[in-house]
């Protein structure tokens, strides 16, 4: 097997300050790519802002005798960390949306501040650096793009409505992403993973952050990115040396005629099919998705 190399590639990390975001840029360094090591430095819920976060992963990876610039700004600037690609390095070929911040709170608790900065930093943020980089990579006929997503966004997690929002968010994007950007070698996956980072050390004990280190998740990320990868639009939970692939089942329902009616009493005697996942299938595309749909209207 040959080594995955990024000589020669431009590879933007956001949030690569801290936990996974560094550990994904020190790798992509000491594989040959020039990094562009973008972080805030702000606090895990959003506040603050320091250079120094940024600063001192760019100074590791040349230490190691990589490329790296560093670039400041919040994603919600997408456009600016891009131009700081191509300022500095004339392409981008990678994308790795990982910044984040978490704003927990039960629902009821929640403000609209908690809400919107969520949304902010996690779909905003992830949107304009990837709506700034994508024209490039068509162009250029390759591009490879990670969205972050989390277990939260996949099976819902309690006093994170907010995060569910947002993660579960940009796999929608994602997905799409990956449709339009097929032809033209521009690949999309998302991953969620789980790991020990500063986000985490306030919910978990500290044995298991120390054990889930960024490590394990990293190595995923290396291989979706590669030029030789050919994956696109697939959602991976990752984590303690554990990778998986997620997709969606769906029953095989309950057919009603559209010509004789139906009503709320029949949808309810039907419940036990309409839920019963025996033999259920994996809708994979829309057409999948609507092809029963549209099929019942023909009966
Ligand atoms: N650690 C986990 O178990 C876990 C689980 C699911 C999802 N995630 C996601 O993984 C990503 C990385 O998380 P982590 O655990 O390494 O956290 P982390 O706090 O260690 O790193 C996140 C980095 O993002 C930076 N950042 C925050 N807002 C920013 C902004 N507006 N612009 C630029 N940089 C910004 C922070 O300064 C920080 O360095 C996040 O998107 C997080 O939601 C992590």
């Amino acid at each position: 097997m040959t080594d995955i190399s990024f000589e020669n590639r431009t590879v933007i990390i956001t949030g690569a300050g801290n936990g996974l975001g560094k550990t994904y840029a020190l790798e992509f360094g000491r594989r040959g790519a020039n990094v562009v090591v973008n972080d805030l430095g702000g606090s895990t819920s959003g506040d603050g802002a320091d250079k120094a976060a940024a600063d001192v992963v760019v100074d590791e990876i040349k230490a190691a005798g990589g490329n790296a610039v560093a670039n400041y700004d919040s994603v919600t600037d997408g456009d600016k960390i891009v131009q700081t690609a191509m300022d500095n390095f004339g392409r981008v070929d990678v994308v790795v949306n990982n910044a984040g911040i978490l704003r927990d709170k039960t629902f009821h608790k929640m403000t609209d501040q908690d809400w919107d900065l969520i949304y902010d930093v996690h779909v905003k943020g992830a949107y304009k650096v990837t709506h700034a980089a994508w024209p490039y990579m068509r162009e250029q006929g390759y591009g490879r793009l990670i969205f972050t997503a989390s277990a939260a966004g996949i099976y819902g997690n309690f006093g994170q409505a907010n995060y569910s929002m947002a993660k579960l968010g940009l796999h929608g994007l994602a997905q799409t992403l990956a449709l339009e950007g097929r032809s033209k070698n521009v690949l999309v996956n998302t991953i969620a993973p789980i790991a020990g980072s500063r986000l985490t050390e306030t919910v978990m004990p500290k044995e298991l952050t120390d054990a889930l280190r960024p490590e394990f998740v990293m190595p995923l990320v290396v291989k979706l990115c590669d030029e030789n990868s050919a994956e696109t639009g697939g959602l991976y939970e990752v984590g303690a040396g554990w990778i998986g692939k997620v997709r969606w089942q769906r029953t095989l329902g309950q057919s009603f005629s559209v010509n004789d009616g139906f009503t709320a009493e029949d949808v309810n005697d039907a419940w036990d099919t309409i839920s019963n996942f025996e033999g259920a299938d994996n809708p994979a595309t829309i057409n999948d998705g609507t092809r029963r749909i549209i099929k019942n209207l023909k009966k």
